[in-house]
């Protein structure tokens, strides 16, 4: 078998436009996805989940128009009362809505159901000091798990490596799981995050700062799917 072919879960990278020239996001998005995106990952901040804030539905309404119908938006929806913008973000065109479980708690299954009859697929993240036992009754009714690398909030921070033994235990208990990963991810950090079997790669500085944004997805790309055809053999 050629590494990676016959792998059911599949490498992909998404960038974050979080640190990205904003003034220009339609321009960025599409610099990106031609130069090897995956899918686009868009942070949502309500300053008050997180101590920031970004943008909401009407920017990615227009963000879809002006990209079309292809590229795969994945929400990252950092946000109080995550139930609130789901059909906002299913009509704006998003794709993957991602929400905290630290900020639905109760309602996370009937948010789930919500995000589904949408026609969006659900992601479940989870912040570093949640553990993942916290989501396990959930990952079943799930499309994607993001482990957060970092404290939600902001661009530019150090990647936590610790949190791989979390990303390591999802992907030993749930093998065609997609798991996501967020925060300070780049070539210096992509061993780590692929050996503990990562295969949604989020990075924004790395990607965005970079001199050649394309080998450096490229080159992650390969290092994760190296990672995933060794866990199959
Ligand atoms: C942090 C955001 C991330 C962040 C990633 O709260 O969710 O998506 O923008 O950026 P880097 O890769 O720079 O940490
Ligand atoms: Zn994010």
């Amino acid at each position: 078998m050629i590494c990676g072919q016959n792998s059911l879960v599949l490498p992909r990278i998404g960038p974050s436009i979080l640190n990205a020239d904003l003034a220009s996001l339609s321009q960025e998005c599409t610099r990106l996805l031609d130069l090897g995106a995956d899918y686009l990952h868009l942070d949502v901040m309500d300053g008050a989940f997180v101590p920031n804030l970004t943008f909401g539905h009407p920017v990615v309404k227009c963000l879809r128009k002006s990209l079309g119908p292809g590229p795969e938006f994945d929400m990252h929806m950092m946000v109080k009362e995550p139930e609130k913008w789901i059909e906002s973000m299913a009509d704006a065109g998003a794709n993957i809505y991602t929400f905290h479980y630290e900020a639905s708690l109760d309602s996370t299954q009937e948010c789930i159901r919500k995000v589904r009859e949408s026609g969006m697929k659900a992601g479940l993240a989870i912040k570093p000091q949640t553990p993942v036992q916290d989501i396990l009754p959930f990952i079943s009714s799930v499309d994607m798990v993001l482990v957060m690398t970092v404290e939600p909030g902001f661009g530019g921070q150090t990647f936590m490596k610790e949190m791989m033994t979390k990303v390591a235990q999802l992907r030993e208990s749930f093998p065609l799981l997609d798991i996501e990963v967020d925060g300070g991810v780049g070539p210096s950090t992509i061993d780590y995050v692929a050996e503990a079997g990562a295969n949604m790669i989020v990075s924004g500085t790395a990607v965005v700062a970079a001199s050649d944004p394309a080998q450096v997805m490229l080159q992650m790309k390969d290092r994760v799917r190296m990672s995933l055809c060794c866990q199959k053999e």
